[in-house]
């Protein structure tokens, strides 16, 4: 077809691509129960829908049940929808809340609609590019209404919740964890998810590994610290009005396919796999970040390999047997599933000698940056766009995202340090990925910045 450039690309990624180590969960797998595909199933609100409940409703109510929650919302866009009208409707406008700086940039958006006051949780880092989860989270809590975490790590790293959620609660505080890539957590060979660990509000973002299509995801709600009416409210201020019935089927097919005893024990099949890889490798000298992570205390997704080594390189090493997910200056991540073939990755790995990278992990500290004014303030201020490498002292105006993992390095309101304008400008050169809030103009990267 001719000047389709997005169908265009989209056949030639089917011809050309091997497999997909990356988003989203189903691997363009076709599924059991696949008929809604076809666009006759796209319909609107008629016939049984508009009776009470509704076969939405229902379905929501099955997977509410698999999760083990008092009420499960299904989303068409994303878990950002989850995000936003979770923390919009759990802590009320200009209160504060404890964040984990490794926030999405979807908890940014509920940030500055909200006019929320601060305080920021910091990770280290391993590597300078790596996230590591929250260790200590010392706070007592007060003076916040509410607290706001991010688990697992984009590359599949946690910290069991139960304690710090625990301590939020008893302090009085609602706590909302963004568990987008977390969905698929059951049973001993994963993470303890933030459900069990009772988070009062859980944000999914099914599509990134489980069966079911990109912008699916769900807002689980549990114990009775936030209203279900206030989440109806801001859902129906954020949400579409025309959610697609192609994207429903998929979530319903989902809650039908984690009922079936054989869904469990697939999660587990992969896990034992995945570990024995881990393992494999690393006998070929590769470094793995979650074994690493699992000998050093933290818990880790078995669904993710990420290999230390230049990110790009072993990219186009494995080129040729499908995309990865992720590259960043210092490593390259997969993402894989259930009903994959995971023989065509294992043997590609094992013809790699990852002795010849020399890796030496460090751990460092999360880039911190002064604070000129509160986020909401910097984001309605008049701006100007200035050069990147003359933004030193500068507050910026948006947030500046390495994409992925989509975790903002610099959010508004923050002064710009030499420093972290060298860490970005080395990302960019060494990991060939997008920075969100940057534009080129004339071959420079330029920044949006408060007017002062
Ligand atoms: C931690 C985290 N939260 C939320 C989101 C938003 O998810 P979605 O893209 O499904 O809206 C992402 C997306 O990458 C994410 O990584």
């Amino acid at each position: 077809m001719n000047e389709s450039p997005v169908l265009d690309m989209l056949e030639r990624y089917v011809r050309r691509s091997g497999a997909r180590w990356h988003m989203p969960g189903h691997k363009g797998i076709q599924p059991a129960r696949g008929t809604f595909l076809d666009w006759a199933y796209d319909i609107t609100e008629v016939g049984e829908m508009l009776e009470h409940p509704n076969p939405i409703e229902r379905s929501q109510q099955f997977m509410a049940k698999s999760y083990g929650v008092d009420r499960t919302w299904y989303s068409v866009q994303g878990a950002t929808l989850p995000v936003m009208a979770g923390i919009l409707a759990a802590f009320p406008p200009h209160s504060t809340l404890w964040v984990d700086r490794i926030l999405h940039r979807s908890v940014l958006s509920a940030l500055v609609l909200g006019r929320y006051q601060v305080r920021w949780l910091y990770p280290a880092m391993l590597s300078d590019d790596i996230i590591l989860p929250l260790t200590e989270i010392s706070p007592n809590f007060s003076g916040a209404q509410g607290l706001v975490l991010t688990h697992p790590t984009y590359d599949g790293l946690a910290k069991d919740l139960r304690d710090v959620i625990g301590r939020a609660h008893q302090g009085g505080l609602a706590v909302l964890v963004d568990e987008a890539h977390g969905s698929h957590w059951l049973g001993d060979s994963f993470p303890t998810s933030a459900v069990a660990a009772q988070a009062d509000l859980v944000a999914h973002g099914t599509h990134k590994t489980e069966a079911s299509l990109t912008q699916t995801g769900l807002l689980h709600l549990q114990g009775g610290r936030v209203s279900a009416d206030d989440i109806d409210r801001w859902w129906r201020l954020l949400a579409t009005s025309s959610p697609s019935y192609l994207l429903l089927a998929s979530l319903d097919r989902l809650q039908w396919q984690r009922r079936q005893p054989q869904y469990g024990r697939q999660w587990r099949a992969l896990a034992d796999r995945v570990r024995g890889l881990w393992n494999t490798i690393e006998n070929q000298g590769a470094v793995v970040l979650q074994s690493w992570a699992e000998r050093h205390g933290f818990e880790a997704d078995p669904a993710r390999l990420t290999i230390f080594g230049r990110g790009a390189e072993l990219r186009s090493k494995l080129a040729s047997v499908g995309e990865v997910e992720k590259v960043t200056p210092s490593t390259c991540t997969l993402i894989l599933a259930p009903g994959q073939d995971l023989s065509i990755i294992e043997k590609a790995l094992s013809g790699i000698d990852f002795r010849e990278a020399k890796i030496a992990l460090t751990m460092t500290q999360y880039p911190r940056l002064n604070t000129a004014m509160p986020i909401h303030r910097a984001w309605n201020q008049a701006g100007q766009w200035v050069p990147l490498r003359e933004a030193q002292g500068c507050v910026v105006k948006d947030a500046l995202t390495p994409y992925p993992p989509g975790v903002p390095m610099a959010v508004p309101g923050e002064i710009l340090s030499r420093e972290m304008i060298e860490w970005l400008t080395q990302w960019m050169a060494a990991a060939a990925v997008p920075v969100h809030g940057l534009k080129y103009q004339e071959g420079n990267a330029m920044v949006w910045v408060v007017d002062q």
